[in-house]
């Protein structure tokens, strides 16, 4: 079988992920899921002052789909909302070193899993989250 191209950072956040676990005081917590592939993804957030403090989560995925969480909670940390609705899935994948194609999919979990997770954050506060929560596309599968 051919080996697909993974770059050494995705491999280094597959064998080594970043904040896995959970926030037991997390204040937005996101729960995606692929329903082609079956992997789901939960991402506890620690919001202070507009700051994401903290940024933890749980996969039970592929290794794309870990690396992807690994990579985007390290992004978020210490960001505002404002600067964490802002990165991409693109932005996840690139910092990665790049995804093989039809490993894309993977990181719009990770996407996904964050914006949901700020989207349930305005919700505690019985607020309306202030962007639209896409719904699940997979074009790349
Ligand atoms: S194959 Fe499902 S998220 Fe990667």
């Amino acid at each position: 079988m051919e080996q697909l191209p993974y770059s050494e950072k995705v491999m280094d956040h597959f064998k080594n992920p970043r904040n896995v676990g959970e926030i037991p005081d997390a204040n937005g917590i996101g729960n995606v899921g692929n329903p082609i592939c079956g992997d789901v993804m939960r991402m506890y957030l620690k919001i202070e002052d507009s700051i994401i403090v903290d940024a933890k989560f749980k996969t039970f995925g592929c290794g794309a789909a870990i690396s992807t969480s690994s990579m985007v909670t390290e992004m978020v940390k210490g960001k505002t909302i404002e600067e964490a609705l802002k990165i991409s899935n693109r932005a996840v994948a690139e910092a990665l070193g790049g995804l093989p194609p039809v490993k894309m999919h993977c990181s719009v979990l990770a996407e996904e899993a964050l914006r949901s997770a700020l989207a349930d954050y305005y919700k505690r506060q019985s607020k309306e989250p202030p962007f639209e929560l896409k719904e699940h596309t997979h074009p790349e599968h």
